[in-house]
């Protein structure tokens, strides 16, 4: 018996486009969308790293394609969008999930460390609604853009990645009032520190680890789930009067702190 807490029909006959959906939390989101009727089209700059999720999604009877793109490359990403509507008919719903990230400390960091992180998941987030923007407009689609909690207030170490995802922050707020004419809604997830994911393994010091869930007000990380069912809800008919919001998702954390602290 599933687990899902949605009806598994709810995005029955929509078509996803999720960047980054190979891995980790996107990864997820890009598996629950097609666990729940949507077919589902994943990119990452490397193929080899889509197969896995593509392999899962097709064992759990759903539809995938795994295209390669850079989301920093806006030829790359038209093409990709080409390909999908090619392969699946149309495209109704784009997650936004590409991003990148390493931890290191402002008076460090070099120029370009901090362009690409912006190139990446700011400018990547813009080129992907941009070069999608005809398709939704005919379909009257949805953009899921993924966020972060870390520059609600502030996180050492995390200059580049928090500039980059208040820019994400922004491009949902904007697109939803110049698009929403078109049926466009516009939404952004902000999920807060959530176990099992790369991030957290990887720029999270283990010590930190107990102090923080501490810290949070739930008491415990968050789960991929957690944020899958948060995606089903916004990216369902549900959610048909929300728009222009960011969800954040992190057990009440981010009222407490900074993200580290
Ligand atoms: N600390 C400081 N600077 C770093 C860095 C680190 N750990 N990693 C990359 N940079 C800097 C590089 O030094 C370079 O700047 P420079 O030219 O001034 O030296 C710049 O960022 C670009 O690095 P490069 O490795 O050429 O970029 P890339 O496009 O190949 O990859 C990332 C950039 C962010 C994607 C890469 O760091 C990465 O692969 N990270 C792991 C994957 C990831 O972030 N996943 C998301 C999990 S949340």
């Amino acid at each position: 018996m599933s687990n899902n807490l949605f009806n598994e029909n709810i995005l029955q006959g929509k078509v996803a486009f999720v960047t980054g959906g190979g891995t980790g939390i996107t990864g997820g989101i890009a598996r629950a969308l097609a666990e729940h009727g949507a077919k589902v089209a994943i990119t990452s700059r490397k193929t080899e790293n889509l197969e896995p999720m593509k392999q899962l999604i097709k064992e759990n009877g759903g539809e995938c394609l795994a295209v390669a793109a850079d989301v920093r490359d806006f030829a790359a990403v038209t093409n990709a969008i080409a390909q999908t509507i090619e392969h699946f008919g149309k495209i109704d719903i784009v997650v936004n999930g590409a991003a990148g990230n390493f931890l290191c400390q402002a008076d460090e960091l070099s120029s370009n460390g901090f362009g690409t992180v912006i190139d990446i998941d700011t400018k990547g987030t813009f080129n992907v609604c941009r070069a999608a923007f005809d398709e939704l407009k005919k379909n009257q689609g949805q953009i899921l853009n993924i966020s972060a909690t870390l520059h609600l207030a502030a996180t050492p170490m995390q200059i580049h990645v928090s500039a980059a995802k208040a820019g994400v922050d922004a491009i949902t707020r904007n697109l939803s009032v110049e698009w929403g004419r078109y049926g466009i809604r516009v939404n952004g997830i902000a999920p807060g520190p959530i176990e099992d994911t790369e991030g957290i393994k990887r720029l999270l010091p283990e010590h930190l680890k107990e102090k923080l869930t501490k810290k949070i007000p739930l008491r415990r990380f968050g789960r991929i789930k957690d944020i899958e069912n948060a995606a089903v809800f916004l990216c369902s008919e549900a959610a048909s009067y929300i728009s222009g919001v960011t969800l954040v998702v992190d057990g009440g954390h981010w009222l407490t702190g900074t993200a580290f602290g």
